[in-house]
């Protein structure tokens, strides 16, 4: 087995998927311009409501020749195939799944499908290229773990406890690629991490949501006592230590990603508040945080998320730069600045791009 020493990644094609949605296209825009990567992209992507290839409209212009895009599901293995012989793929990192706890627990099963079978048809095709395949890169959530009381962090080693059918879906997810692994002597890596924020989130999670609420002056829902802590990291950080891995990681591993950054639901939206206040005051001149409004809880409700990160610090001598001050500011200034983006995801204008780009076909933009 290769170790981090004796491993020097070079991917010449390199399968990235759901890279329309929120952390895939940060990561291929950080990838895309990044001195230590020379090769090819292709971003494969349902396009659910989450993925949106406005998001990467720049990186078609701009690396026609080293990025493709094509609307392709995960859970079509026969589709998968063709796109892993047709572009000679030799790695993939896989970001692909429905992602919203409140939808899994509305509709659990396309969480199934996409989650697990998706992975699943992933797992087998890039074993059939043998050889020819370097390494399969997983993206997890530390929601896996389960829910912390006050004290405590999670590691790499505490046992799995998912408690939504989304986090269950993840946890099968993890299982599969490290069966495929010991079992089958596939490469693959696996990195777990905490709650993301940053520019290109989708506006029903937490901190998008609370920004344009904010500013519409729509009321900001906060579940139960407000209480629940998570562990937030800026989704740059997040790339740059998933490359990190990519590059580096023992092959077997799994690798936790945090923020350092733990932060009480209610202390957050009060934070996002005081920052719009500050950058651009609501016209009446009252503070944004009389929006707040506490509302019925998620069932199963996870209390509190932290990790411990130190295993990816020691080792690959990763931490993340930005803290949760200067991130979210920078969040908030990057979605006052995206008129056109917020308001094609508002209206839905952005679906109907969508349709009339692709269609229900197949379909590609630079091949
Ligand atoms: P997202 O919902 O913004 O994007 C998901 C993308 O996957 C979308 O572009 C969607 O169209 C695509 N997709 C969904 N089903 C598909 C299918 N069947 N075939 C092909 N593409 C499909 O999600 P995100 O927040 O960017 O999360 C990306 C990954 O990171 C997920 O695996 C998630 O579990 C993990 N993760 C997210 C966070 C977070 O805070 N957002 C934290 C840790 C881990
Ligand atoms: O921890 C990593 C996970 O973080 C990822 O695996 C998931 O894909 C991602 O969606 C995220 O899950 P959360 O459920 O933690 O994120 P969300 O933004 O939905 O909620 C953050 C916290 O805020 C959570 O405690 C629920 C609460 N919340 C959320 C919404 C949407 C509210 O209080 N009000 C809200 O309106």
């Amino acid at each position: 087995m290769k170790t981090k020493k004796e491993r020097k990644a070079e991917f010449k094609n390199l399968l990235i998927t759901g890279g329309c949605g929120f952390i895939g296209s940060n990561f291929i825009r950080y990838l895309i311009n990044n001195r230590d990567f020379s090769g090819r992209i292709i971003n494969i992507d349902k396009l659910t409501y989450a993925g949106n290839p406005e998001n990467l409209t720049d990186i078609a212009v701009n690396f026609a020749s080293r990025y493709i895009f094509k609307k392709v599901d995960i859970c079509h293995a026969a589709k998968l195939k063709d796109i892993f012989s047709r572009y000679d793929v030799d790695a993939v990192c896989h970001f692909a799944a429905e992602s919203h706890v409140d939808r899994s627990i509305k509709a659990p099963g396309n969480f199934i499908q996409t989650n697990i079978v998706g992975t699943f048809n992933l797992l087998e095709t890039a074993k059939a290229r043998k050889d020819k395949f370097k390494l399969f890169h997983h993206i997890s959530t530390d929601e896996v773990y389960g829910s912390l009381d006050a004290r405590g962090l999670f590691r790499e080693d505490t046992p799995y406890r998912p408690n939504s059918p989304y986090s269950a879906s993840k946890a099968a997810s993890d299982y599969l690629v490290r069966a495929y692994h010991k079992t089958f002597g596939l490469p693959v890596t696996i990195s777990n991490c905490s709650n993301n924020y940053g520019p290109y989130q989708f506006p029903e999670k937490l901190i998008p949501l609370s920004i344009l609420n904010a500013l519409e002056g729509k009321k900001l829902p906060v579940y139960g006592d407000g209480k629940n802590i998570r562990d937030w990291l800026y989704v740059e950080d997040h790339c740059e230590a998933i490359w990190t891995i990519m590059k580096s990681g023992t092959i077997g591993e799994t690798y936790n990603i945090g923020g350092n950054a733990e932060m009480t639901n209610i202390s957050t939206v009060r934070m996002i508040c005081d920052i719009l206040d500050d950058i651009k005051p609501a016209k009446d001149g009252k503070s944004r945080r009389r929006l707040i409004t506490f509302v019925q809880d998620r069932p199963g409700h996870d209390r509190r998320y932290a990790i411990d990160f130190s295993k990816l610090k020691k080792e690959l001598d990763w931490s993340p730069h930005e803290s949760f001050q200067s991130g979210l500011r920078k969040t908030i200034l990057w979605y006052l600045s995206q008129k056109k983006w917020v308001k094609n995801i508002k209206t839905g204008s952005y679906r109907k791009w969508i349709k009339e780009q692709y269609g229900s076909q197949q379909c590609s933009r630079n091949q």
